[in-house]
C-alpha cells in the first residue's frame, strides 16, 4: 500500500492508496475514529449502486452503524441548496457535533461533502473515500471545498482537511470511459509539474494505463497523489506555489467557460490548456522543442480530444477577467522541462491568440503533423 502524508495545520492527514482498500475501510477508520463515532456516508447513486453495499458491510464489520445518505448526481447538485437539503436530513438522523461525514463519490460529492462538514455544527470530521481519477488524483486531498454560484464555479468554499483519504483504484473500474480518461490529463499534468518518473509511466505503460491494468493506475496514482501532498504540504492556502498545480488550468478554465460546460469536460479542458501552455512556453522561449513535443505527444496520446469550436480574443477576454488574475496581468504556469515548471506573467497577447487558434485548427484535425511552433510573430 501506498502511503502519502499531507502536512496540514492543525493536523497531518494520510492518504492511503491501494488495490481493495474499500473492504478494509472500516478497520482504517477504526483505528482513526472512536468506535463510537456516527458516520453518515454521503453519495450519489452510481456509486451507491456499484459499490455502496461494499463500503457498509465493511464499515459494519468495524463496528460502525452508517447511514447512507443520497445526494442528486452531477456538477448542477454543486450548489448551496444541496448543502442545505443534506444538512437538514443530518439533524433528521440525530447527527451531533461529533458527526463523521464520509464524501463516497467523485469530485462533486468529495466538493459537497467536505463544504458540508465545514459548516455542520461549526465542523465535523471528514473522510474522502473519492471514486473518480479525477477525485482519487487531484480533488479529495487538499481540503479545498465549495459549490458554483450563478456567477461561476466554486465561489463559495472554505478549506475543511479531511481525517484520512481511502484511495481503492479498484473503484475506477466503472466509470464510464470519457471520465476515466479525463482524469488521467491531471495525472499527467502532475508528472509535467514535478515527477519525471511519473511522465515516464504515460509514455512507456500508456496501454496498460489506458486498460486500466491494476498495478499501473494504482502507481500512476499514487504517484499523483504524492506530488500534489508534497505541494498543498509546502503551501496550504494557495501563496505561490500552489499555483503551479494550475498549469493547463488557466486555458483550460477560459475554454471550459466559453463552451458553457457542454461540449468539455474538464479534464479535456485541462488537455487542450496543457498544449496550451506547452505551446505558450515554446513560443516564448522557456522551453525546448522536444519536450514540447513529447509533452503534446503524451496529452493527445491518451485519445482523441472534441472539437473546440472558440474565438481567440474571446478566449483572452475571460483569461483577463479570471478570478485568479491579479491586477489584469494574466499569470500561466509553463513547463520548461518535464517535472520543471515556472509562472510567467510577460506573455504577450498576440502570443495567447496565436495559440488558441492553433489549438482550434489542431483540434479539428487541420494539422498533418504536430506543430506547436508559432511564427507568426
Ligand atoms: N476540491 C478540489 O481541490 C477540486 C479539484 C479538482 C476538481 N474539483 C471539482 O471536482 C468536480 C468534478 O469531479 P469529477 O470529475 O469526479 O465529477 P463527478 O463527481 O460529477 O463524477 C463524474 C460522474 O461519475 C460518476 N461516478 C463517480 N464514481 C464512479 C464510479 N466509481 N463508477 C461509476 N460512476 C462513477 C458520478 O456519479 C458522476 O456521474 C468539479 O466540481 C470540480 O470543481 C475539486
Ligand atoms: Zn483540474
Amino acid at each position: 500500500m501506498a502511503q502519502v502524508t499531507i502536512h496540514v495545520q492543525p493536523r497531518p492527514y494520510q492518504a492511503r492508496i491501494e488495490n481493495g482498500l474499500l473492504a478494509r475501510a472500516g478497520a482504517l477508520l477504526a483505528e482513526l475514529l472512536p468506535q463510537s463515532s456516527r458516520v453518515f456516508v454521503v453519495t450519489v447513486s452510481p456509486v451507491r449502486r456499484r459499490w455502496g453495499a461494499k463500503l457498509a458491510r465493511s464499515l459494519a464489520a468495524a463496528g460502525f452503524k452508517p447511514q447512507i445518505i443520497q445526494m442528486p448526481d452531477g456538477e448542477m447538485a454543486k450548489e448551496l441548496r444541496t448543502i442545505e437539503k443534506l444538512a437538514e436530513k443530518l439533524v433528521r438522523l440525530g447527527a451531533d457535533r461529533k458527526a463523521v461525514l464520509i464524501a463516497f463519490g467523485g469530485g462533486v460529492v468529495g466538493d459537497v461533502t467536505g463544504l458540508l462538514a465545514s459548516l455542520y455544527m461549526r465542523g465535523v470530521e471528514l473522510v474522502q473515500i473519492p471514486s473518480t481519477v479525477l477525485a482519487q488524483v487531484d480533488a479529495s486531498v487538499g481540503g479545498k471545498t465549495g459549490v458554483n454560484l450563478g456567477a461561476g464555479k466554486n465561489l463559495l468554499g472554505t478549506f475543511h482537511q479531511p481525517r484520512a483519504v481511502l484511495i481503492d483504484p479498484n473503484l475506477l473500474r466503472t466509470l464510464p470511459n470519457r471520465e476515466f480518461r479525463g482524469g488521467l490529463y491531471e495525472a499527467l499534468k502532475c508528472g509535467i509539474i514535478g515527477d519525471l518518473d511519473l511522465f515516464l509511466r504515460f509514455e512507456q505503460k500508456r496501454a496498460k494505463i489506458l486498460k486500466r491494468d491494476p498495478v499501473e493506475l494504482e502507481g500512476v496514482i499514487a504517484q499523483s497523489v504524492k506530488l500534489k501532498a508534497e505541494v498543498v504540504s509546502a503551501d496550504e492556502h494557495e501563496g505561490g506555489l500552489r499555483r503551479v498545480l494550475n498549469l493547463g488550468h488557466t486555458i483550460g478554465h477560459a475554454l471550459e467557460a466559453e463552451t458553457g460546460y457542454r461540449t468539455l469536460r474538464h479534464g479535456e479542458a485541462v488537455a487542450w490548456g496543457l498544449i496550451a501552455a506547452t505551446s505558450i512556453a515554446l513560443a516564448v522561449g522557456r522551453t525546448d522543442s522536444v519536450t514540447a513535443g513529447r509533452i503534446a505527444d503524451a496529452v493527445l496520446g491518451l485519445g482523441r480530444l472534441p472539437e473546440l469550436k472558440v474565438n481567440p480574443r474571446k478566449i483572452l477576454a475571460r483569461l483577463q477577467s479570471d478570478k485568479k488574475t491579479q491586477g489584469g496581468v494574466v499569470h500561466f504556469v509553463l513547463p520548461r522541462e518535464i517535472g520543471k515548471v515556472e509562472v510567467a506573467a510577460d506573455v504577450p497577447e498576440n502570443v495567447v491568440i496565436a495559440v488558441v487558434e492553433k489549438l482550434h485548427r489542431l483540434s479539428r484535425g487541420r494539422m498533418g503533423k504536430l506543430d506547436l511552433s508559432i511564427d507568426d510573430f
